[in-house]
């Protein structure tokens, strides 16, 4: 596991933002996997600056997102499918048609939804690059704590602190569902390269969990430790419960030159 500590949140999702460049410049029709939430928002608004600024071309890209709510429809705000829309996809030269989120609104049976994601996957060759944040349960996607870490596309009920920590985007009254469908862990893991991007204080025990805790489906963020190419970018706030910190900062020190020769995609993380 890479893990690289930015003084703050902003030089995190620019470096986010650099390793999806760097990925469209060796594979200009890449596979994305896109995550939703606060965080990845200032990496999309990177993302579509250094389009309009002519730098990005996303034409050829396909993506799959991470997860869907279920039981809102596909143009309710709320709907994770709205705010890749008017986060990104509204922004950027990506054809809608190659975009997808597991929603099961169209479905008849939602269990058959998690299936047919993963075909989907398969089919465009599987993801590239997979974008991650974490929970402060250490879930991603919507993967909770004591999911099966092998676990493939389906049906997840969310917990209650998840419910909380999401609560903040619902107004008063409005309904904020309990389920909604997620991509497995197993199917993230299968990602050739994944980039885990986390800020703030609240981070902080998560990310000690993830990167220096046992392996473990209590926090299902873990599992990384068993992947080849994952780099975790994270602010000094989400560092500080970090014990190696240290050796961190030395690595990518000494991992920078290599990079800058043969560039990120070649270096090992
Ligand atoms: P956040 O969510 O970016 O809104 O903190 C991260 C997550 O729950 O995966």
């Amino acid at each position: 596991m890479e893990v690289v500590i930015f003084k703050n949140a902003d030089k995190v999702t620019r470096r986010g933002a650099g390793l999806v460049a760097e990925m469209l410049g060796v594979k200009p029709n890449a596979v994305f996997g896109f995550a939703t939430g606060s965080t990845p928002i200032e990496l999309y608004r990177q993302l579509v600056d250094r389009h309009r600024k002519g730098e990005l071309s996303f034409r050829d890209t396909t993506s799959f997102n991470l997860d869907e709510y279920m039981g809102i429809a596909a143009d309710n705000p709320q709907s994770y499918r709205s705010y890749m829309n008017r986060e990104f996809f509204d922004h950027v030269d990506i054809d809608k048609n190659n975009t997808y989120l597991p929603a099961c609104e169209n479905s008849e049976n939602p269990q058959l939804v998690g299936p047919e994601y993963e075909a989907s996957i398969r089919r465009a060759g599987g993801i590239d690059l997979q974008i991650l944040g974490i929970g402060h349960n250490g879930h991603i996607g919507f993967n909770e704590p004591s999911s099966s870490l092998s676990s493939r596309t389906r049906v997840k009920t969310l917990t209650r602190r998840t419910l909380e920590d999401n609560s903040r985007m619902f107004s008063n009254g409005e309904f904020q569902p309990k389920l909604a469908i997620t991509m497995g862990i197993g199917t993230i893991m299968e990602a050739r390269r994944i980039l885990l991007l986390a800020t703030g204080k609240s981070k902080a025990d998560a990310v000690a969990a993830m990167v220096e805790g046992p392996l473990t489906a209590m926090c299902p963020a873990s599992i990384l430790q068993m992947h080849e190419r994952v780099t975790v970018l994270i602010d000094e706030d989400a560092a500080a419960g970090l014990k190696y910190r240290e050796y961190y900062d030395l690595a990518h020190r000494e991992n920078r030159a290599l990079k800058e020769r043969f560039g990120e995609f070649y270096a090992s993380g």
